[in-house]
């Protein structure tokens, strides 16, 4: 049984807020320390259940771990004798599926449990096996949940991504550091995380040029030396869903440790919609007045540097508490809209159709609401914060997830929040 939040809704929410290195980051770049050939310490990594689950992946499959202090890790691949990752965890995370392209790029096979992760619809991962068949794993078997995929002899090639994939692009990259020759990604994905993967490989001994750019040119090395250090950036979403809950609460937020460039997408539409959003070099402060109300406007959801899918829920969360009628089109995922009908049980005015929600400003009054998945549980919290009465959030497993020390975080910034078993 997981825990639940109990919150009392109405307090602004006022202080600082150091955000924690980035997960999606920290996934991709797990899964690399296990394509080197020797160790290396990984930084700012944050404590959370997803980066607990692929490191007892990593170790089940002989990497060595061990915390060095807070947040910093020592990673030793060398004992990693096995392409094979079948075990019940690999289906825990969506992440561990990072693992296809580090070991068919290290063993030339792979056999993995396919993953789980958030549940938004279906999550093919027909582009990941593309890239992988051109570059020559292209003996493919599935049975049983299980995929194997099998390379000859791994070599560059180009590959044209029909959609931008974070995921493929990643994983292609994986695979290409170690294959003989070029590899080269046409329409890649651009988000942050892509270029800290990248910057991690290069720190390593990787050649990986134009991460951040549609191409990513990779030549491939037949041995990653290692042995040195990486600080992971931080959390573009964990940060944006502070800067949220700012504005959301008429509170006065100071986001420290981020990338004030990563968070643009967000800044702009808080300052579209009223809020007061202050840039420092490495924090960014939002805040709203008691008397001032937000205005309502449109988002759509795009590939980095557009709106982040991953801020969705927030920001529709946002818009009840605007004036007028907003407008949020979802154009990632093909079904991530099943958490408004908690919102809608919270007095929420949003009606959906399609990949649009359409939310007309409202009062929302505390209930028992249900956290399906990360993102809609640190929604549904957001609601629960400005929320007429007691919220009760269940299933916060899922928020815990992704978002470190959350309950203590709130509370350092005066959120009226606990947690009960
Ligand atoms: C990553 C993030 C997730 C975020 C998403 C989009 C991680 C661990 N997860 O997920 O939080 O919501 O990026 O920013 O980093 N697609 C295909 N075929 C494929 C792969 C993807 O059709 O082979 C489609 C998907 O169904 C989806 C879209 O492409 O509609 C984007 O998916 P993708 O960018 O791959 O998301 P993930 O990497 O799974």
């Amino acid at each position: 049984m997981s825990d639940k939040y109990i919150i009392q809704g109405g307090t602004p929410l006022k202080g600082e807020v150091s955000v924690s290195g980035s997960k999606n980051s920290a996934l991709g770049i797990i899964a690399a320390a296990m394509a080197l050939d020797g160790p290396c310490v990984i930084e700012n990594l944050p404590k959370i259940q997803d980066i607990r689950v692929l490191l007892t992946i990593c170790e089940e499959l002989g990497a060595k771990i061990e915390w060095i202090n807070g947040n910093t890790i020592s990673f030793d691949p060398a004992e990693v004798k096995t392409h094979t990752a079948i075990s019940e965890n690999v289906s825990k995370i969506r992440g561990s599926y990072y693992l296809l392209g580090a070991f068919l790029g290290k063993f030339k096979k792979v056999s993995l449990l396919l993953p789980g992760g958030c549940d938004f619809g279906s999550r093919p991962i027909d582009l990941h096996i593309k890239g992988f068949q051109a570059l020559g794993g292209g003996d493919l078997r599935e049975e049983n949940g299980i995929i194997s995929i099998e390379a000859n002899h791994l070599k560059g090639a180009g590959v044209f991504l029909d959609m931008i994939s974070v995921g493929a692009t990643i994983n292609i990259m994986l695979a290409a550091v170690k294959a003989e020759g070029v590899t080269v990604i046409n329409n890649a994905a651009k988000e942050p995380h892509i270029v800290d993967v990248a910057n991690f490989l290069n720190t390593m001994g990787a050649d990986v040029r134009g991460a951040g750019t549609d191409v990513i040119k990779i030549t491939g090395k037949p041995y990653l030396e290692a042995n040195r250090s990486y600080t992971i950036i931080p959390d573009q979403i964990e940060a944006g869903t502070y800067m949220i809950m700012a504005a959301m609460t008429h509170g006065d937020i100071t986001c420290t440790n981020l990338i004030p460039k990563h968070m643009e997408p967000l800044s702009a539409k808080l300052i579209e919609m009223g809020a007061l959003v202050e840039e420092g070099d490495d924090s960014i402060r939002v805040a709203l007045l008691a008397e001032d109300k937000l205005k309502a406007v449109s988002f759509k959801t795009m590939p980095y540097p557009g709106f982040p899918t991953d801020l969705q829920p927030q920001a529709t969360t946002l818009l009840t508490s605007a004036l007028g009628t907003g407008r949020m089109i979802e154009s990632v995922w093909e079904n991530r809209f099943q958490y408004i009908k908690e919102l809608q049980s919270m007095g929420a005015n949003i009606v959906t159709s399609g990949k649009l929600a359409v939310v007309q400003g409202s009062e929302l009054h505390g209930t028992t609401v249900f956290a399906r998945d990360l993102r809609a549980g640190a929604a549904l919290v957001t609601a629960g914060l400005m929320a007429k009465g007691q919220t009760t959030v269940t299933n916060v497993y899922a928020i815990e997830r992704g978002y470190e020390n959350f309950v203590d975080k709130l509370k350092s910034v005066r959120a009226q929040i606990e947690v009960v078993p």
